[in-house]
């Protein structure tokens, strides 16, 4: 079997894949526990559009021969970034508080059905994550999402704190943090 690839992609080139990420997105966000829609697959489109330009954007891609089987980005946090916004409780400042260059968030991360647990997520994770200048990095996930937690965990993430969009019925979304150069 052929192996699988990984290949960082520029911001300007991503651009063009934009409709290969939504059907992936799509895909893998249509299962369960999440059964998001394409109102959030057009969300992903609008939101990747603006992160794609952001100061420190990295984004990988796993491939086995043409098709796309995993992706990975993140984008640096500034100072005005309302990340830490929309806590469940309040946490100290010295978590909160942005300075340039501090923070990088890893936004997605994303493997097909039948391509995981082969160490695709881990790959992009690790050749995301090294040799990022900032001191430390942050995401977030749905704790039904059970196989991601699993895997943050084992990969050296720790749960700081909880946060929820101010809309009806939004989840609520553990937030979890991981000094860089670990
Ligand atoms: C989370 C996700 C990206 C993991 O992808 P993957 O390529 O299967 O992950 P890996 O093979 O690198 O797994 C790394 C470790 O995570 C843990 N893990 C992954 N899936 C697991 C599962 N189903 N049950 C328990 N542990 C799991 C294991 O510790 C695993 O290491 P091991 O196989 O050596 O035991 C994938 O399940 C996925 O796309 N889920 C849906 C999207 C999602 O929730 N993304 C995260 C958004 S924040």
């Amino acid at each position: 079997m052929a192996a699988i690839e990984y290949h960082a992609v520029p911001g300007d080139e991503a651009a063009s894949r934009i409709e290969e990420y939504r059907a992936l997105y799509a895909e893998v966000y249509g299962e369960p526990p999440y059964e998001w829609g394409a109102e959030h697959a057009d969300l992903f489109v609008e939101r990747f559009a603006v992160q794609r330009r952001q100061e420190g954007f990295a984004l990988v891609e796993a491939r086995h021969k043409a098709q796309l089987v995993g992706l990975g980005f993140g984008v640096t946090l500034l100072p005005s970034t309302p990340w830490w916004r929309n806590l469940v409780t309040p946490l100290p400042e010295s978590m909160t508080t942005e300075r340039p260059g501090r923070t990088w968030a890893l936004v997605e991360l994303l493997v097909r059905a039948p391509w995981r647990r082969r160490h695709v997520a881990r790959t992009i994770h690790d050749l995301l994550l090294t040799g990022r200048p900032e001191e430390r990095a942050t995401l977030t996930v749905l704790p039904a999402a059970t196989p991601a937690v699993a895997a943050y965990r084992k990969w050296g993430w720790r749960q700081v704190g909880e946060k929820r969009n101010p809309l009806p019925g939004a989840p609520v979304f553990a937030v979890m943090v991981r000094g860089l150069g670990e």
